[in-house]
Parts: structure tokens; C-alpha cells; sequence
């Protein structure tokens, strides 16, 4: 299976960065989205409250996590009617193994997308087809991701766009699982879960969701998925006999986590003002912003290959994603993320204004 998997795409961005590291000022690195910016301690202090743990956490979820991602999905997500619940090591393993799990042999992927999702077809030996937003398009299938808002794009699915990929998933029997980890991360444009949109009935239907940006804890490993209760049955009996279980501590810093919503609130203010700064700097340079409206990237162009905008950038210190490791659409664009400090942001606009 190894040699099926594509070459790393980072190490190819190796050279680049080496040319941004030799400016006389350092490199400032937008290109992998890790964030920068502290856990909020309360989390942080819920994690070491914990740190004595002698027994083996349950793979479903303390009771106290279970009922705050129940509470958030209604909440915040608008989820109604019959749904389950499910903890997960980050977001990522999910991404890479769901296929696997639920035996899928065709599967639908965003034509520009985390590269993952095709990674998991692979992993399943199942075949992956890259497709375009409009779902009435979209041949039948086992599964499909849809992404909003989007990674690398920023773009935002309308309702309209939601409510077509669940009449596919009705049509067709097969799983739709949306993956909403940027959705708290709005700006110009108001994103929706797709669990707002199903009317209750949530059969063959997945949200996936993740604190690793929402709360500024990638290095917890702490994610969760809410949708079709036989669906999450399935995966949590099969979790359960790999060992796929969440950490305690990192249950119970989830817990306090998604109780709150004024951390989120202050770094969704903090990436918003990022952009804010970025986005004419880079017009001023000649690029085109194109979506970007949500989420934690700005996605643009010169109308040139992207290579030649990554280099362009790092001989400014600057290091940017070349759109091509998102699908061949992407080839003449590059992202860029907000995961940088803001002083980096504004010695980032002070060079491009140079
Ligand atoms: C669209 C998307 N989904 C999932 C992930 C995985 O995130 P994590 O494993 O940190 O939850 C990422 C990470 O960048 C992403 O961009």
C-alpha cells in the first residue's frame, strides 16, 4: 500500500524555504496552517488537572464530553432530531481512515482539496474522484467530503449548495460527511453546518469537527465527529477493538473547551485581522484574491505558475503553499495562512510594501 501513497508534498517546498530563511530578516512561514497563537490556559489547566490517569480512557467519550459536543451540536450547529456523538484523535486520522472503516470503494472529493481525503481513498484501495461543487453533477458513489469553509479556498457552501449533496447522499444511500473544522472561523461570509440542513433525519450524514484551530490545540490531538447514530456505532465498534481511543486529559480540556465560546470569538478576531492586513499588501503586488471569504486562508493568484509565486515570495522571507498540492486546478494559485504571529503578519505587509 506504501507505494501507492504520492511522495510527501512538503519536502517539495523544502528549497523554498531555504530561500526565504537566507533574507536578512528571517523567514516568515505562511505555508503549513499550524497555529502559533497559546492554548487559553483554562484549557491548559483542565488538561493537567487530569495528568493523573491510571485507567484506559473510554473510546466514546467521558459522559461529560459527550454531553458538551451534544450541547455545542445543537447549539452551534443547529443539529436536531436522532444523532451521535464520537471523540477522535484529531480530525486527520479521521480524514485518512473513514473509507476504510465503512468499506467505501468510490468516493467523492472536492477538485481542490486537503489532500487527505485522497490519501484515505488510497489507504482504502478505493477510487477517488475529484468533483466540482454542484452535487447534481456528482455521479453515484459510496461516500463524498465536502469541505466549508473550504481548505485551501476560504469558500463557503450555500444553503442551496448543502441541500443538494444531502438530496445526492438520499438519492444515491451514501455517506455525505462535511467537514466543518474552519466553521467557526467566519468573516465576509456566514458559514452553516450541514447538520442545520437535514431536517432530522441525519441517516448516511457526518459533520466532522476539530478544536485544533478552534482552540489552538493541533498539539492535543483533540477532535469530534456528530451525524448518523447506526453510522457512529459502526465506527466506535471498530475504534474500540484498534485502541483509537482520545487521551483522558485531552477529553476533559475538550470538555472545558467547548463550553466556552469567548476564545473562539478572540482568535476568530485575531485571523480576521491577519487577513485584513494581508489582503492589500498582496493586491498591491498583483494578486488576485479569489474566495477567502471564511475560514484561515487566502487563496490568490498572478495568473502565472504557482512555483514562480512562491519563489517571487521567498526572496521576500515570505513562504507560501503552491495551490497545486490541492488538485491540478489549483496549479496557478498559492494559499496562504493566518498561523503566524501578528507582528510576522505586519513584517510580512512592511516587506511586500517594500
Ligand atoms: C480541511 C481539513 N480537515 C482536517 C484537517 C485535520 O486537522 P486536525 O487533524 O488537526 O484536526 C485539516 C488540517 O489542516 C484540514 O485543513
Amino acid at each position: 500500500m506504501r507505494s501507492q501513497l504520492p511522495d510527501f508534498p512538503w519536502d517539495a517546498l523544502a528549497p523554498f524555504g531555504e530561500i526565504a530563511r537566507s533574507h536578512p530578516e528571517g523567514i516568515i512561514d505562511l505555508s503549513v496552517g499550524t497555529p502559533v497563537d497559546s492554548t487559553p490556559e483554562f484549557i491548559q489547566s483542565a488538561f493537567r488537572d487530569s495528568s493523573n490517569s491510571p485507567s484506559y480512557p473510554v473510546t466514546a467519550g467521558t459522559a461529560e464530553l459527550r454531553e458538551a459536543i451534544r450541547s455545542w451540536a445543537i447549539s452551534r450547529l443547529g443539529a436536531t432530531g436522532d444523532f451521535d456523538v464520537l471523540p477522535l484523535i484529531g480530525s486527520k486520522e479521521l480524514v485518512a481512515w473513514l473509507a476504510t472503516i465503512v468499506e467505501a470503494k468510490k468516493i467523492l472529493i472536492p477538485e481542490i482539496a486537503y489532500p487527505t481525503y485522497h490519501v484515505g481513498a488510497l489507504i482504502a484501495q478505493a477510487e477517488s474522484i475529484p468533483v466540482g461543487i454542484d452535487s447534481v453533477q456528482w455521479p453515484s458513489a459510496d461516500l463524498a467530503w465536502i469541505n466549508s469553509p473550504s481548505n485551501p479556498t476560504g469558500r463557503v457552501h450555500s444553503t442551496q449548495e448543502l441541500m443538494a449533496s444531502i438530496e445526492w447522499s438520499r438519492t444515491n444511500s451514501a455517506i455525505l460527511i462535511s467537514d466543518e473544522c474552519y466553521l467557526e472561523f467566519d468573516h465576509t461570509a456566514q458559514s452553516t453546518s450541514i447538520l442545520a440542513h437535514t431536517n432530522g433525519d441525519n441517516r448516511n450524514i457526518l459533520a466532522l469537527h476539530s478544536l485544533s484551530k478552534r482552540s489552538s490545540m493541533a498539539g492535543y490531538r483533540a477532535a469530534f465527529m456528530v451525524g448518523d447514530s447506526a453510522l457512529i456505532a459502526k465506527i466506535r465498534e471498530l475504534r474500540k477493538h484498534a485502541g483509537m481511543m482520545v487521551a483522558l486529559p485531552v477529553q476533559n480540556a475538550m470538555t472545558v473547551a467547548l463550553k466556552d465560546d469567548e476564545h473562539v470569538a478572540q482568535q476568530r478576531a485575531r485571523y480576521n485581522a491577519r487577513r485584513d492586513a494581508l489582503r492589500p499588501a498582496l493586491e498591491a503586488c498583483g494578486f488576485r484574491i479569489e474566495f477567502s471569504n471564511s475560514g484561515l486562508y487566502i487563496w490568490c493568484t498572478r495568473d502565472e505558475d504557482a512555483w514562480a509565486s512562491v519563489e517571487w515570495l521567498a526572496q521576500r522571507g515570505i513562504l507560501a503553499t503552491p495551490g497545486g498540492f490541492y488538485g491540478e486546478k489549483g496549479k496557478n494559485h498559492i494559499r496562504i495562512a493566518m498561523t503566524a504571529t501578528d507582528s510576522q503578519i505586519s513584517d510580512a505587509v512592511r516587506r511586500l510594501k517594500a
